[in-house]
Parts: structure tokens; sequence; C-alpha cells
């Protein structure tokens, strides 16, 4: 892979990043249960950290990091205005399930790169923190965490 093609495709995943990141902080304000709150501000913490890991990437290879936080397929979430409207946990987690599959998806294509072994290791870590996530968040809505009170 070129080293130009290896910047753009981490920029890439960087976007995506950069919108969980913004997601997760926007959906935080609205979710007031203890446990949960403290589980997605940690995936919140290891989104902010992939942005960091995979700018010191970009930076190593010659390249600059993209500071848009915009996915250039749409967002993590939809619209900011999407997220205002979210009624309650039930619908933050909803949300939050339909932006991790995202994440899940490219980063599961991001480990079949033909890119360096550094890179590589990198992908394969983030992946394992965004499998994490996903697994929390499915496992909250099949136990209707909303409901326990
Ligand atoms: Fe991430
Ligand atoms: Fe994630």
């Amino acid at each position: 892979m070129l080293e130009s093609e290896l910047i753009e495709k981490l920029n890439s995943m960087i976007r995506l990043d950069n919108d969980a990141l913004s997601s997760y902080n926007k959906v935080l304000d609205n979710i007031n249960e203890q446990v949960i709150k403290s589980e997605i501000t940690k995936y919140r913490d290891d989104h902010l950290r992939h942005v960091d890991n995979l700018s010191g990437l970009i930076i190593k290879y010659g390249g600059v990091p993209t500071r848009d936080d915009k996915d250039i397929r749409g967002l993590f979430l939809g619209s900011a205005t999407a997220i205002q409207n979210i009624a309650g946990l039930q619908g933050s987690l909803m949300a939050l399930q339909t932006g991790e599959k995202l994440t899940n998806k490219d980063y599961s294509e991001a480990v079949s790169w033909n890119v360096p072994e550094d890179v590589l290791l990198i992908l394969k870590d983030n992946y394992e923190d965004e499998k994490r996530h996903l697994r929390f968040i499915n496992q909250a809505i099949a136990d209707k965490v909303w409901e326990r009170r």
C-alpha cells in the first residue's frame, strides 16, 4: 500500500472515531443511570485514545491527521438534531448500538488491510475495544436496563 493511501485510510478511521467521540459526549448528557454512565464514559475515552493512536501513526508515516469530525459517509448517529431528540436511556443505547455496528464493520475491514505491522497492531487493538463496546451495548439492550428502577 502506498503511504498516501495508508494516510488516507487512517484518516477515514479518525473521522469515524472523532464522530463517535462527539456522539458519545452528546449521549452522555442524557444518561443518568450511574453504572451505564461510567461504562459509556470509558468507551468515550477509548474513542479519544483511538483518535490519538491513529494520529500518531499518520504523523509517523509523514501525513497530517484530519481534524474533521464528520464521517464522510454520514454521521455515527445521524444528525446532531436527531441526538438531541433521543428519548431517555433506551433511545441513547439504541443510537449508540447503530453507531457501534458501523465502527465494528469498519474496523473489521481495517484489520484486513495490507499495512505495516505497527499499524496493524493498533488497528487490531482498537477493534478489540470496538467489539467490547458493541457487546456491552447489545447486552444492556437485551437486559432492558432502562426498566430497572
Ligand atoms: Fe473507536
Ligand atoms: Fe466504540
